[in-house]
């Protein structure tokens, strides 16, 4: 029996969406698409839009600071910052910085991470690494995302899709038993395939255009590789902790459409009744997508200490992973 592990441990979660809600029908006034086509095709009926002005890393604050609040601390606790997020305030410095400076923390560490919508789960298996390592105690994982500035406004296949917001978790190093039943990141697995670059990217940046540029996306693409990826990373966790879907009590996908978290949660032999969705509120907010779910079924009492829960994304890159956390 593994005895004194450390594992990381959810101490508290929290979200924040803009205050602008922009419809299917607002779309349609712009767009030439229609609430049915977008439903039908996606699942998605509104998106919170950020105000001018308002930037990633005031979302990640904010989504910080409740998380913060629900565990109970202030970032006096805390002595790592990981922001996922690929639309930052600037290219540099980091979110996480800045996000540092507002809580007031001077001490510690703050880094961003990007790895477009898988961020959360690669961004909460880095700080995972962190904290079993004994290296640090407590990190506030943050998904943060401004996708309305990056979108083509003009390019219907695209800006039905996406919203803005902000999630956090934060983690801490427990000494652990290191049994399924006790709490905590039980396993993590994370891929990559940098030959799939041209079917999900942003056509601009610094070292190419020199400016910010627009999402593109070859959709049907997108979907074809999606559902055999996520399944694949949430398998292995199965295999690796010597679980089936039957032990899962949540699973938390990654929101980009209701069809590929459908076909995912078939594909997987999990109960439609387990699976947390938010996408038809929140949109594709990348990187937040899963910590914004998370919030969302905290507060409203579905997931609850003890809760097995699965958490998983796919993105850009292509990027995919999943995690298995002991709530
Ligand atoms: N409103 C109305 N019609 C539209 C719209 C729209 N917003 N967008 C496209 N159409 C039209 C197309 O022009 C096409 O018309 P045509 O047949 O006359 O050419 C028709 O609808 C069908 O288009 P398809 O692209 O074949 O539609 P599809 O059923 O594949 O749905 C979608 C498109 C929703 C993008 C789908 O492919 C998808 O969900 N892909 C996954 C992409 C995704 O979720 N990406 C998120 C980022 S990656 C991630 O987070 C995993």
């Amino acid at each position: 029996m593994n005895t004194h592990i450390l594992r990381s441990v959810v101490r508290g979660v929290g979200a924040y969406l803009p205050e602008r809600v922009l419809t299917n029908a607002d779309l349609a006034k712009t767009v030439d698409t229609t609430d049915e086509w977008i439903q039908q095709r996606t699942g998605i009926r509104q998106r919170h839009i950020a105000a001018p002005g308002e930037t990633t890393s005031q979302l990640a604050t904010k989504a910080a600071q409740a998380a913060l609040a629900n565990a109970g601390l202030t970032g006096a606790d805390i002595d790592l910052i990981i922001v996922a997020t690929s639309t930052p305030d600037y290219t540099f410095p980091a979110v996480a910085t800045q996000v540092q400076a507002n809580l007031g923390v001077q001490h510690g560490v703050a880094f961003d991470l990007q790895a477009v919508c898988s961020g959360f789960v690669f961004a909460t298996t880095t700080a995972d690494k962190f904290l079993t390592s004994g290296s640090h105690k407590r990190v506030l994982v943050i998904g943060a995302e401004t996708f309305s500035r990056i979108l083509d406004w003009e390019d219907r296949t695209t800006c039905v899709l996406f919203g803005d917001g902000a999630g956090a978790v934060v983690l801490e190093a427990q000494e652990s038993d290191g049994t399924l039943t006790s709490p905590g990141i039980i396993t993590s697995q994370l891929r990559s395939d940098g030959r799939h670059r041209a079917k999900l990217y942003v056509d601009g940046g610094p070292s190419t255009t020199q400016t910010v540029g627009h999402l593109r996306m070859e959709g049907k693409e997108v979907f074809r590789h999606a559902v055999g990826m996520v399944t694949d990373v949430v398998k292995a966790c199965f295999a690796d902790a010597g679980v089936t879907a039957a032990d899962i009590d949540w699973f938390v996908p990654h929101q980009a459409n209701r069809r590929i978290i459908d076909a995912s949660a078939e594909k997987l032999g999990l109960a439609l009744e387990k699976v947390v969705k938010t996408v038809e509120l929140h949109g594709n907010t990348s990187a937040a997508s899963i910590p914004l779910a998370l919030s969302v079924a905290c507060k409203d009492g579905r997931i609850k200490k003890g809760d097995l829960v699965m958490i998983e994304a796919m993105g850009g890159g292509f990027t995919w992973g999943a995690s298995l956390i002991r709530w």
